[in-house]
């Protein structure tokens, strides 16, 4: 291996460090605990264990958690009049509701249902068009993550080339115009791509988020690059279950001048900056300077 190791654990630990003092600093001088509503649907296991972790990590950096666990056959309507209550709720600075939800809930009605300065997930159509537009918003967390990361290492990524792989609403278009406003040149590739290993290759910054295990390989890499790789997947492997990224590891990362791993790479960025998005979202709502380094 060659590539330098980005290493999205220890970097998820001083986003949260940094979270941590910026709320204890709020309590002692404005009296404010930011809190964090998070919303589940039914009883999907892998929703189950990132809510937990998600509450569990809240309550780490001082704010208040508030989990509502509803039953899977929840209407539109109770689930719509929840909303509008933590909308209303005065304590309650950021609302989540975890996705995906069960099938007769339609996630576009809901997601917009949420006040869009309480929308610490980013998915709310008006924080989607302010981002679009260059505007001050609510920045989707794992591309926000994936971000940090970049400008870390980069210093400025003006003028480079990012080649974002995957076109999701959650990552791959947030992701391409957070790039954008960095002043990268940005192509956004995907299943119908052309050749996409050779316009994978024009890539300084490679960001894999399609959720196919190992798709990216070392021979699609240009020497020197930096990945970035959001896929979570899970496979059979020698008998076990194996955690992979979208990229095969081994190979990527002999060319890759640099590389996040799988997992603790860009997964536990994710509630990091869900923190980071509510603790902004709470210093929004009661008009106090902001965090430094934690938004977009
Ligand atoms: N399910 C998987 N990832 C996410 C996320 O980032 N936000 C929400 N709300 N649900 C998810």
């Amino acid at each position: 291996m060659t590539a330098k190791l980005i290493d999205g654990k220890a970097f998820a630990a001083t986003v949260r460090a940094k979270v941590a003092a910026h709320v204890a600093q709020i309590k002692e001088e404005n009296g404010i605990t930011p809190g964090l509503a998070v919303v589940l649907v039914g009883e999907d296991p892998a929703s189950q264990v990132y809510v937990r972790s998600k509450g569990k990590q809240t309550v780490e950096v001082g704010m208040n958690s508030y989990e509502h666990k509803l039953e899977a056959d929840t209407s539109e309507a109770d689930l719509l009049a929840l909303i509008d209550r933590l909308n209303k709720d005065p304590d309650v600075h950021g609302i989540l509701v975890q996705l995906p939800l069960p099938k007769h809930l339609d996630s576009d009605l809901v997601i917009n249902s949420i006040n869009p300065a309480k929308d610490v997930d980013g998915f709310h159509i008006s924080n989607v068009g302010l981002l679009g537009t260059g505007q001050k918003s609510m920045v989707p967390c794992t591309p926000l993550g994936s971000l940090m990361m970049l400008r870390d290492y980069h210093g400025s990524l003006s003028g480079l080339n990012a080649v974002v792989i995957g076109r999701s609403n959650i990552v791959g278009k947030p992701m391409a115009n957070l790039l954008l406003g960095d002043s990268c040149t940005v192509t956004i590739a995907h299943s119908r791509t052309k050749d996409l290993p050779s316009v994978v290759r024009q890539a300084d910054i490679v960001v894999a988020a399609v959720g196919r295990p190992e798709m990216v390989t070392g021979d699609w890499i240009k020497p020197g690059a930096t990945v970035i790789d959001v896929g979570i997947n899970r496979i059979e492997r020698d008998g076990k279950t194996a955690l992979v990224g979208d990229c095969e590891f081994a190979s990527c990362a002999e060319v890759a001048g640099a590389i996040t791993p799988v997992p603790g790479g860009v997964g536990p960025m994710t509630i990091a900056c869900l923190l980071a998005n509510t603790l902004t979202a709470c210093c929004r709502a009661h008009g106090l300077r902001e965090p430094e380094g934690l938004t977009a």
